[in-house]
């Protein structure tokens, strides 16, 4: 074990291993969500239920325990939420992560120096509030932003989301970070058999015009409303045959093998697609994810039966040797796989609002 520093600041630490689970994956990419309320409804996430109990835990906290991943090899954080932009000392929780980058190093040279690669630092946003933070957010360091949309037809992207005007506020949003230079900004979109499968060659043309990377994932099983059956998902196939009516897709090489999404353009090279089909086409193999819940729990899995109280150690008084020993322990155990759509499946523990994308 690399990290046994006892002191708060734990520059000093050296990277020298790396996060491995018993099935031989390196884990290299950590999920942080720094709160769990939004400002969206979505019909496919939320109840729409007001008066839920929210958690969210000091910036100061989640930092703590972000600098001992970092330390356990960590090279790419994602903030998530409910909401990130919602949370307040967002802002300078990225300048801190920033401030991450040079200060580790693998055996002694720093990760920034090329020796290793640079703590990778990124946000899943719905862009409500993007248009006035994209500014502040490339200022701090983020590295990139991926902006939830799941229409481009306004009325429909309002009724998805339960608020209204909606659409215009995230456009501009889009616009702003590829703007202040958060290039490429990716769209993600959620599709739903009945709901927005008619929008797929809108979004086509929508990554052709405003030079985004659109990503369509299939819908998993982790909403509150428990509304999920094998035959809402809009499988990868059907996309791929949606797009080619719009023009011939053309597939794109893997840039790392742990991607998540299979990416195209189309035969004249403009716009790009990715396709997350996570239900058709599991990527479990190669997961390199763990992710961190707003009240502070270790999840291994999206599907995961139970958490692991990451927070609870810290709270007791752990220094970051233990908190390091807690995070290897429970990555040893993270699950092979998921098993949506299988006759063993079980509902995840906690909806995604609560997990954090
Ligand atoms: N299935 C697939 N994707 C989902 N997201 C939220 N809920 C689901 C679900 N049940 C997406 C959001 C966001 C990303 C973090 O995950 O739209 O883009």
């Amino acid at each position: 074990m690399a990290a046994t520093s006892t002191h708060p600041d734990v520059r000093s630490l050296s990277v020298s291993s790396r996060l491995t689970d018993k099935h031989g994956r390196a884990i290299t990419d950590l999920r942080v969500s720094v709160t769990d309320r939004c400002n969206y409804k979505c019909i496919y996430c939320r109840t729409g239920n007001e008066g839920a109990q929210y958690a969210e835990l000091p910036i100061a906290d989640y930092l703590r325990m972000v600098r001992v991943f970092v330390s356990l090899g960590i090279e790419k954080i994602r903030l998530t939420g409910g909401e990130p932009l919602l949370r307040r000392g967002l802002i300078d929780m990225i300048s801190e992560l920033a401030q991450m980058r040079t200060a580790f190093s693998v055996e002694g040279v720093p990760l920034a120096s090329g020796a290793g690669r640079p703590l990778d630092i990124a946000l899943t946003t719905n862009g409500h509030l993007l248009q006035e933070l994209a500014q502040p957010l490339q200022d701090a360091g983020l590295n990139r932003i991926t902006v939830s949309m799941d229409a481009i037809d306004h009325e429909k992207f309002s009724r998805i989301t339960r608020v209204p005007d909606s659409f215009n506020r995230v456009l501009a949003g889009v616009r702003a970070a590829k703007r202040v230079g958060l290039d490429p900004v990716k769209i993600n979109c959620v599709l739903l058999r009945g709901f927005n499968e008619d929008q797929i060659v809108e979004f086509a043309k929508f990554s052709r015009d405003e030079g985004v990377i659109v990503r369509f994932i299939e819908f998993m099983p982790l909403e509150e409303d428990r509304v999920w059956t094998p035959e809402v998902v809009v499988r990868m196939e059907e996309i791929l045959a949606a797009l080619n009516t719009f023009q011939p897709v053309v597939p794109l090489a893997a840039k790392v093998v742990s991607e998540t999404a299979l990416r195209y353009t189309f035969q004249d090279g403009a716009g790009e697609i990715g396709i997350i089909a996570p239900v058709s086409h599991p990527f479990c193999g190669h997961c390199s994810r763990v992710r961190l819940t707003s009240d502070g729990k270790l999840r291994t899995c999206l599907f995961s039966q139970s958490d692991h109280d990451l927070y609870g150690v810290l709270r007791r008084g752990g220094d970051d040797g233990t908190l390091a020993e807690f995070i290897q322990r429970t990555v040893d155990r993270k699950e092979a796989r998921h098993h949506i759509g299988e006759p063993d499946f079980l509902k995840p523990s906690r909806s995604m609002v609560h997990i954090g994308g």
